[in-house]
């Protein structure tokens, strides 16, 4: 057990906090801190122990890579080999912002950053306390987001403290993220750039610039095994069981009146629309069907708001399956039980 600095950050110029924190991880030490997506666990990408922590703190297995996070372009040059002009594009477009280049490594970083592979997962984040510790420590950040492996991403330093209290060195508390989701991770290796894990930046937007891009098959059907490494275990799970389902809010509904009817401490996710409709004793409004960002972004506020203590099942609605909508699937497809 390891006592965890708290730091609440109400302005980000002022680096008081900020410093101390970029000095314990100078020390080889984990913090955890805002992103725009999500929150991050973070270490020195080049201190191999340092980088151990986070894989123990978080129970994460040491086969599933971390992203680098750098606060320029300058500086992500010196742990690739080389800008691939996709890759080129897509930092002028989107960075800092939430997107994850898989680019080909010098082997720069420390090896366990990368768990063995020849690519290393690089982004620039755009949050100003991001920004701030990473300057500070002018160090390159290892950092998956600041969960218990296995649960949703943390939006709140709530849910970084519920998670990791005692386990890390420190938090830096930035208030809620604003994406909700993680970064979309593309990668640029290939001929044609495929898409890894869908995120905050859309497939639409990022064809806009650079063109036809691929969705890796393994995030579509079972069959394929996912091309990065950690679509494959199981995340997301809130504490109940969730069912996804699927079909208008009148079959919401009729599904609401079955589960109450068999005696379920049951909870409810949905939208506004479809919760001005219901009839549920509990339910949770995560945003407008028309308005996905906001969705997105209270999403897994939702996910571990419930307890296994007060629920036993909770319904969730389905979203449609374009823009960020897309991720807020991937994400819920793989929180579910099952779909019904
Ligand atoms: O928004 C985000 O990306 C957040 C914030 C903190 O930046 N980070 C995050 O990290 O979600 P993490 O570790 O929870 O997810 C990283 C994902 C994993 O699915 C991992 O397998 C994949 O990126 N990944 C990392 N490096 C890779 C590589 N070289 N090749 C393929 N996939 C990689
Ligand atoms: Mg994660």
């Amino acid at each position: 057990v390891t006592e965890t600095q708290y730091w609440k950050i109400t302005n980000p110029q002022d680096l008081k906090h900020i410093q101390q924190a970029s000095e314990l991880i100078k020390k080889g030490e984990v913090v955890a801190f805002p992103t725009e997506t999500v929150y991050g666990l973070g270490a020195d990408a080049c201190n191999p122990e340092a980088v151990s922590k986070i894989f123990e703190a978080k129970g994460r297995p040491s086969d599933n890579p971390l992203i680098a996070h750098v606060a320029t372009r300058e500086q992500l040059e010196k742990y690739v080999q080389e800008i691939p002009e996709v890759a080129d594009l897509l930092l002028d477009h989107f960075t800092p912002g939430p997107i994850t280049l898989i680019l080909e490594s010098n082997q720069t970083l420390a090896k366990n950053v990368t768990a063995g592979l020849s690519t290393v997962g690089i982004r620039i984040p755009n949050h100003p306390i991001a920004l701030a510790l990473l300057e500070a420590c002018n160090l390159p950040l290892a950092a998956p987001s600041a969960n218990r492996s296995g649960k949703p991403s943390p939006t709140t330093a709530n849910h970084v403290y519920e998670d990791l209290n005692g386990r890390i060195a420190g938090l830096l508390d930035g208030g809620p993220t604003s994406v909700g989701v993680e970064s979309t991770v593309i990668d640029c290796t290939a001929e044609i750039p495929v898409i890894l894990r869908p995120g905050g930046i859309t497939k639409e937007e990022i064809e806009k610039v650079i063109g036809p891009v691929m969705m890796d098959p393994g995030l579509a059907d079972e069959l394929h095994k996912p091309k990065s490494p950690g679509m494959k275990y199981t995340h997301y799970a809130p504490e109940v069981p969730l069912f996804l389902v699927n079909g208008d809010v009148h079959v919401m509904q009729e599904h609401i009146k079955k589960y109450e009817q068999k005696g379920h401490k049951l909870a409810v996710i949905v939208s506004k629309e479809y919760a001005a409709q219901l009839d549920a004793t509990d339910m949770k409004v995560v945003g407008s069907r028309f308005d996905l960002e906001e969705v997105a972004r209270h999403l897994y506020d939702a996910l571990r708001y419930y307890k296994e203590q007060e629920y036993d099942l909770i319904l969730c609605e389905a979203f449609p399956n374009e823009g960020v909508g897309y991720a807020i699937m991937n994400r819920l497809t793989k929180a579910a039980t099952k779909q019904i």
